[in-house]
């Protein structure tokens, strides 16, 4: 892809990942995703706000050739992570004027990351500008979306906020600017889901410091650039602020059709009583799914047959993830089969402890479920209707 004009000397110059399908060795990535990066020609300096993943260097440098550009001043490196600051010592190193401007703690990740010599960085606080002579730079410290020393820039003329990482989707489309909603929509949340849902509050904070800016262009590293700024902030705003929904999400395994059976009966009684249900079978689920559904939902129920004692491994990995993400969650429970004994109830609650969530009783049975087993399901339905219901979570 060729660099892109956003506004009179803006450019998209970054790179389109069509073939990625996994990051950080974790994330599913089924779009693809872009690595953008954006380069700002003022009157006077010239600036490059981030750089790509290392593995697309050359898509950056040959970008840069096509603008022509000779000199760049400054580099903002928004983020330390490698897939936006990778890059950063080529282009060092192909314009040895520049300047990496970043937060003090940046100026630290960027040092022990990726090796970047300490005279070459500027640290900005808070709030300092950076004139480019006919363009302003404004820089907005905004930690923890989702690395420590985060920031965001904006383009003051222009009216442009280029976020980085914060409402980004992995998403590889050549539409610079978000053509289909509901696609960018998914991804968007996917994303949210995965990489930003565990900071939360710290993200009500930052739409906080900037609801007073004028925003026409929301410019991200990560996917589509959005030219109708209010569609993912009004997003984020839903997954950020807004209760959780009358929703159970049921991850599970089963081993030999016992656990299998009591999923089956408590979807099918949760849903008599009007409960939405996301059920998942993690040997088979993508797990960028199941955090997408945890954004908006209640209540998890976790299905796991015993294992060496202890839940499925796969179950031990989804419960991880689950309360890693820290989900809205109020409610939890689990159910599933065991052969002759073990600790899956206590292992599994042991592993929730970031969620604030009330442990609803579980129903884990011995071997295939018998009358009295569906009758302890029927209960535990009852019991999260009657919690939903309580906390004013209706449909
Ligand atoms: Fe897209 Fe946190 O890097």
């Amino acid at each position: 892809m060729k660099p892109r004009k956003l506004k009179t000397n803006v450019y998209w110059v970054g790179a389109v990942d069509w073939d990625r399908r996994l990051f950080d060795e974790l994330i599913p990535l089924p779009d693809g995703t872009s690595y953008n990066a954006y380069l700002i020609k003022g009157s006077e300096k010239t600036a490059l706000i981030d750089t790509v993943d290392p593995t697309m260097t050359n898509f950056l440098t040959s970008n840069l050739q096509l603008l022509k550009v000779k000199n760049i001043d400054y580099i903002i490196a928004n983020h330390a992570e490698q897939d936006h600051s990778g890059t950063l010592p080529q282009i060092l190193k192909l314009y040895p004027n520049a300047k990496v401007i970043a937060t003090p703690k940046c100026k630290d990740l960027l040092m022990e990351l990726l090796l970047i010599p300490e005279y070459k960085i500027v640290t900005v606080e808070d709030g300092e500008t950076l004139s480019l002579g006919d363009k302003t730079l404004e820089f907005i410290h905004a930690p923890w979306v989702h690395w420590p020393e985060t920031m965001l820039t904006y383009l003051r003329e222009d009216k442009i906020l280029f976020t980085c990482d914060l409402f980004g989707s992995h998403l590889a489309t050549s539409d610079l600017y978000v053509a289909d909603e509901a696609a960018v929509y998914e991804a968007a949340k996917r994303y949210y889901a995965e990489i930003m849902m565990p900071f939360r509050t710290v993200i009500q904070r930052n739409l906080e410091k900037i609801k007073d800016l004028q925003i026409e262009i929301i410019a991200p590293s990560h996917g589509p650039i959005y030219d109708k700024p209010n569609f993912i902030v009004e997003a984020y705003k839903e997954w950020v602020y807004t209760p959780p929904k009358n929703i159970v999400v049921l991850p599970y395994v089963s081993m030999h059709g016992s656990t299998k059976k009591m999923v089956e009966y408590l979807v099918t009684a949760l849903v008599e009583r009007g409960i939405t249900v996301k059920q998942f079978n993690l040997t088979k689920t993508d797990i960028g799914k199941l955090a997408m559904a945890l954004v908006d939902a209640a209540t998890i129920v976790v299905g796991s047959p015993t294992v060496l004692v202890g839940p499925h491994p796969k179950v031990i990995y989804a419960v991880y993830l689950a309360n890693a993400l820290r989900p809205k969650l109020k409610f939890a429970s689990i159910i599933g089969s065991y052969g002759w004994g073990g600790r899956t109830v206590e292992q599994i609650k042991g592993m929730l402890s970031n969620l604030k969530v009330e442990l609803l009783e579980p129903v884990v049975i011995r071997g295939f479920p018998k009358e009295d087993d569906f009758r302890a399901l029927n209960r535990l339905a009852d019991e999260i209707v009657n919690k939903h219901r309580e906390h004013g979570i209706v449909s």
